[in-house]
């Protein structure tokens, strides 16, 4: 059975004090839930985070990491310094990464492999932009993104894969993909990794929509039979709104 997962990307923002007090929100106000509950702080509070949720079932994820064990990279962060700090599962390939810092497929496919080799779990991210929509390509172009960068894994690593289909036009927008655009595109999917590897792994890997969401849409998208959960954006910033979604789950 696969999971059901609620996942905020905090993006870059908040500082130590913010993100203290809002760890502390999102603990004390943490319903019960049946679904995974996640938060990716930015970088330099990570290690802070985890000392602050060692008693939370929330976990805390990374935004990023590099394919590189070590070396001359300045500013990157390696798996291993995420696993020095109990941080070990990690988002990659979202859109943003993509977009404005050069991260092609190719880049994504070595920080994946990367990252199964020091058993971190990938939650990676993919999506179409909205001329991709607009022409009809979107299919062709989700397909590609997936092929690229997870098509040469084994049947073993699918375990520690978790899939966020994110499309472009929808991130930071107010613009959410309707649930039946949702439902149809994760079904494509699914479908996808099921014909490329076997019908287990795609009923057991976990697809997020990720793409504003919020309170008022959330449990409409998270109905959708191929929808197991989202990784929220925004509304992971502000704990009422991150809890209401957890609770639409
Ligand atoms: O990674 C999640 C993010 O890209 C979605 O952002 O603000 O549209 O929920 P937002």
């Amino acid at each position: 059975m696969r999971s059901k997962i609620v996942a905020g990307n905090w993006k870059m923002n908040k500082n130590l004090e913010e993100t203290e007090a809002l760890l502390a929100e999102l603990a004390a106000k943490l319903p019960d839930t049946k679904a995974e509950v996640m938060v990716a702080p930015t970088y330099v509070n990570l290690g802070a985070a985890v000392r602050n949720l060692e008693t939370s079932r929330i976990e805390v994820i990374a935004q990023n990491m590099h394919f590189a064990e070590s070396g001359a990279y300045t500013g990157e962060i390696s798996a291993d310094m995420l696993l020095n700090i109990g941080v070990d599962t990690c988002i990659i390939g979202h859109s943003e990464r993509r977009a404005y810092f050069g991260e092609t497929d190719e880049i994504l496919a070595k920080k994946v492999k990367t990252a199964l080799g020091k058993g971190i779990r990938v939650m990676f991210c993919f999506g179409e932009e909205l001329e991709d929509r607009k022409s009809g390509n979107h299919f062709n172009v989700v397909e590609s993104q997936l092929k690229n960068a997870l098509f040469s894994l084994e049947n073993s690593d699918w375990s520690k894969i978790i899939l966020a289909y994110e499309p472009v036009w929808a991130i930071g927008t107010g613009e959410t993909a309707s649930p039946e655009q949702a439902q149809e595109m994760h079904a494509f999917i699914r479908k996808t990794i099921s014909e490329a590897f076997d019908s287990s792994i795609a009923s057991n890997v976990s697809i997020l929509y990720g793409g504003s969401v919020k309170p008022g849409n959330a449990e409409e998208i998270f109905s959708k039979p191929d929808v197991d959960g989202g990784l929220i954006g925004g509304a992971s910033l502000v704990s009422d709104d991150f809890v209401a979604i957890i609770n639409a789950i």
